[in-house]
């Protein structure tokens, strides 16, 4: 098919999102690149929003995908019959979690993966009401919807009223509005560093009295760790890098080795909650597929013996060093492999996104700040590979 074909065909059949897509065509990925079909080279600062964290078209993955593939795939809905790659991948990440988290519910996506989180805690407490951070983004369902803060969330939430009934949100790293947690409330669902309000790490102290409020009142602590998770902070779980261990956490994005899986985790005591009253609580076809689980557990695998988790933090640390006395940078905001370079202007950031094209970046901006970008690559970058992507970034920095 001819390129101006293949462009007209995305736009008429392929159902967008955006009126502006970025319309770069992928001919094929490793490592921390992608290749057009007229083998123009990009650095991938993104990693699929931070799915690829073991590298593009990673060998150990490929291999076993492809080994599961030809064992078998979908057999039965989830939950049913004993399937191997799933009980491998659970009891490793029972394993590796702190306790009690030894229970593991294998969904599709991170948007269902907080919905069943979701319900859990009401179905575990009993309770209704429902608590958010302000700028918090936690899927596109209807349940994660109504869980984006308000005010900001209402950009995106407004038009698809009636949402959840009984949620409330309170300002992230704010000690004062704990108080809003109450009796009332069956779970406190929170990102450990904000991801789309532009990189918000927690202030120190904050996540130990969000655990201390929710334990006074009887209520859940849900950690979304869809984006901080699989050693994207510079610890395997975020939660272990700040101390703090929740009721539930879900995980997605990189959870699935670049194949789409999602779960929740708990303690068997609340997880088993979900068995009875209702049974079939909450079902899901595809949940844990074979495949998907059997990639999960490699890149898993290649993470801890490779050692990739233990150099994020200075990686990391890199890029800021070598980004953050540019005259244009107004600040580095990150955790581990997450950055957000703040412009501190859209205009200046939209610029900065064809310089970045041009050059051969793929970046992107956050859903709550367009005056930052993201840098969040495969954490299997190199260090010369950082050094080289950065002076291609203060490249594009010098020409705004
Ligand atoms: C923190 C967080 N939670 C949930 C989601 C939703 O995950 P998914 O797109 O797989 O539904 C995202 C996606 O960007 C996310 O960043």
């Amino acid at each position: 098919m001819n390129e101006p074909i293949l462009r007209r065909q995305f736009l008429a059949h392929v159902g967008q999102t955006s009126p502006s897509p970025l319309m770069i065509e992928v001919a094929r990925a490793e490592g921390v690149f992608f290749h057009t079909p007229e083998g123009k080279r990009y650095y991938d600062l993104v990693a699929g929003v931070s799915v690829s964290n073991v590298g593009h078209g990673n060998p150990a993955v490929v291999r076993a995908v492809q080994e599961q593939a030809a064992r078998y795939m979908h057999v039965m809905v989830y939950g049913e019959l004993i399937e191997r790659p799933q009980v491998a991948y659970a009891a490793k990440l029972a394993a590796l979690l702190p306790e009690p988290l030894s229970s593991v519910y294998f969904v599709n996506s991170g948007a269902e993966a907080v919905e069943g989180a979701l319900k859990l805690a009401k179905r575990f407490t009993g309770r209704t009401e429902l608590v958010s951070m302000r700028r918090a983004y936690h899927g596109s369902t209807h349940g994660a919807m109504s869980l984006m803060g308000t005010p900001e969330g209402e950009e995106w939430k407004a038009a698809f009223r009636p949402l959840l009934p009984d949620v409330r949100s309170i300002e992230f790293n704010d000690f004062g509005a704990l108080g809003a947690i109450t009796e009332r409330t069956a779970g406190v669902l929170v990102e450990p560093v904000q991801g789309e309000a532009g990189v918000r790490p927690p202030a120190p102290g904050y996540l130990e009295a969000l655990r201390r409020r929710c334990d006074e009142v009887g209520a859940l602590l849900l950690f979304d760790e869809i984006q901080t998770g699989m050693g994207r902070t510079g610890a395997l779980f975020a939660m272990q890098r700040y101390g703090v261990v929740p009721d539930i956490v879900c995980l997605a994005k990189a959870f699935g080795g670049g194949m789409p899986l999602g779960a929740f985790i708990s303690s068997k005591r609340i997880m088993d909650s979900l068995q009875t009253a209702p049974a079939l609580g909450h079902i899901t076809t595809f949940g844990g597929h074979p495949v998907c689980c059997a990639a999960g557990l490699a890149a898993l695998d290649y993470l801890l013996e490779h050692r990739v988790v233990e150099e994020v933090e200075a990686k990391g640390a890199l890029y800021e060093e070598l980004l953050g006395d540019h005259p244009q940078v107004r600040g580095i905001r990150r955790s581990g492999l997450l950055l957000a370079v703040e412009l501190g202007s859209s205009e200046k950031l939209y610029r900065m996104m064809e310089l970045f094209r041009e050059e051969g970046i793929l970046s992107d901006w956050f859903l709550y700040c367009d005056t930052a970008f993201r840098i969040s690559p495969p954490l299997t970058i190199t260090r010369e590979e950082v050094c080289d992507s950065a002076r291609i970034v203060r490249r594009c920095l010098d020409r705004l």
